[in-house]
């Protein structure tokens, strides 16, 4: 398996995107999301494996399928599972991958249960209220800190 590999892992509604609350999440889809890391990660010379689930475990096993094939690090929105998930947040930390958390809404403008991350604390850094750019800026932020980490080094 790849060694220039991260992997993009959405959680629960976000296949929804384009759909769901434009007014919060604007028009943009998964797929269009997808395609924005792919291109933000290809100008490192990096793939992605891209992961949507509603389901916790699904999100879990993926985070340590990932981890097996030596995926670099990972960007994350994990939904609504962001403020709930131990589980999510164990098995980022036990992977050992450095991540990014990513929210498409400013979630601190919100209602008082989304001020709260489980991931924030263990995370590299984190992305949130400037809409699915903010997506390729994580992949920026990410790439920084794995080169900074001496994990990755220029394209090629
Ligand atoms: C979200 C914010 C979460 O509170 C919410 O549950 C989501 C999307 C965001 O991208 O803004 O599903 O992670």
């Amino acid at each position: 398996m790849s060694e220039r590999k991260l992997l993009l892992l959405n959680g629960p509604n976000l296949d929804r995107l384009g759909r769901r609350e434009p007014h919060i999440y604007g028009t943009a889809t998964l797929s269009d999301v997808e395609q924005l890391v792919r291109e933000a990660a290809a100008e490192h010379g990096l793939s992605v494996t891209c992961v949507q689930s509603g389901g916790e475990g699904v999100l879990v096993d993926a985070v340590h399928a990932a981890a097996d094939a030596a995926c670099l690090g990972v960007v994350v929105n994990a939904g609504a599972y962001t403020h709930t998930s131990v589980a999510l947040r164990d098995a980022l930390v036990g992977s050992k991958m450095p991540f990014v958390e990513v929210h498409i809404s400013n979630v601190h403008a919100r209602e008082p249960f989304r001020h709260r991350s489980l991931l924030a604390d263990v995370a590299v850094g984190g992305v949130f209220g400037l809409g699915v750019e903010g997506y390729a800026l994580a992949v920026q932020g990410l790439v920084a800190h794995l080169r900074s980490a001496g994990v990755l080094r220029s394209v090629g």
